[in-house]
């Protein structure tokens, strides 16, 4: 598995993995904004394009997590698990005190993932998203917590990002 960031030669891949994993984003446009920040990854080092990729905006002292996504072919590799680790290292050297995202209410494989990583469940925000139309539930990690309150997946990754 190889986790990198976006590089300008990728922006094709990956608007094809946003597009076939629900996301409308423009990866051109996130290469020229200085507060996003896209990670991909590849099953495989040599793989020729990317298998999944994670944009985050960083605002002040937070990442918000725009969109993750892996392709159906790569999925249940521990690739969006290892791009999250990879934004946590990320967030921790900037001194970024926490982590937020929104998820739709029926995505249980993301909840679940997130709440693997120490994310706690917030709001529950009504309506939030369209097509089809449905809840979105908050999700937020604080990452000011450190080793000694954490839930022990946190606790590793937060010593090991903190190395
Ligand atoms: C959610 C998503 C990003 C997961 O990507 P992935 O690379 O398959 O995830 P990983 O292999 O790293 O999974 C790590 C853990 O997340 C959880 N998880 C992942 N997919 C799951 C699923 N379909 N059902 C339940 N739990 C799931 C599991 O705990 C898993 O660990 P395990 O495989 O040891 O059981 C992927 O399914 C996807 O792209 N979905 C469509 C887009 C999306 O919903 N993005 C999230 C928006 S907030």
């Amino acid at each position: 598995m190889r986790i990198s960031t976006l590089a300008v030669t990728e922006v094709d891949a990956i608007a094809k993995l946003a597009d076939e994993c629900g996301f409308q984003i423009d990866p051109t446009q996130e290469l020229q904004r200085g507060f996003a920040h896209l990670w991909v990854a590849r099953v495989t080092d040599d793989a020729s394009t990317p298998d999944a990729f994670l944009l985050a905006w960083r605002a002040a002292d937070e990442f918000d997590i725009i969109a993750l996504g892996t392709s159906a072919a790569a999925r249940r590799k521990g690739l969006a698990r290892s791009l999250i680790a990879e934004m946590l290292r990320s967030a921790h050297k900037l001194g970024l005190r926490r982590v937020l995202l929104e998820a739709r209410a029926s995505n249980w494989a993301a909840i679940n993932l997130y709440q693997m990583h120490g994310f706690v469940v917030g709001r529950t925000r009504e309506a939030y998203y369209s097509n089809p139309t449905e809840d979105g539930v908050e999700m937020s990690l604080e990452l000011d917590c450190p080793k000694l309150e954490a839930p022990a997946p946190l606790a590793a990754q937060c010593s090991e990002a903190c190395r």
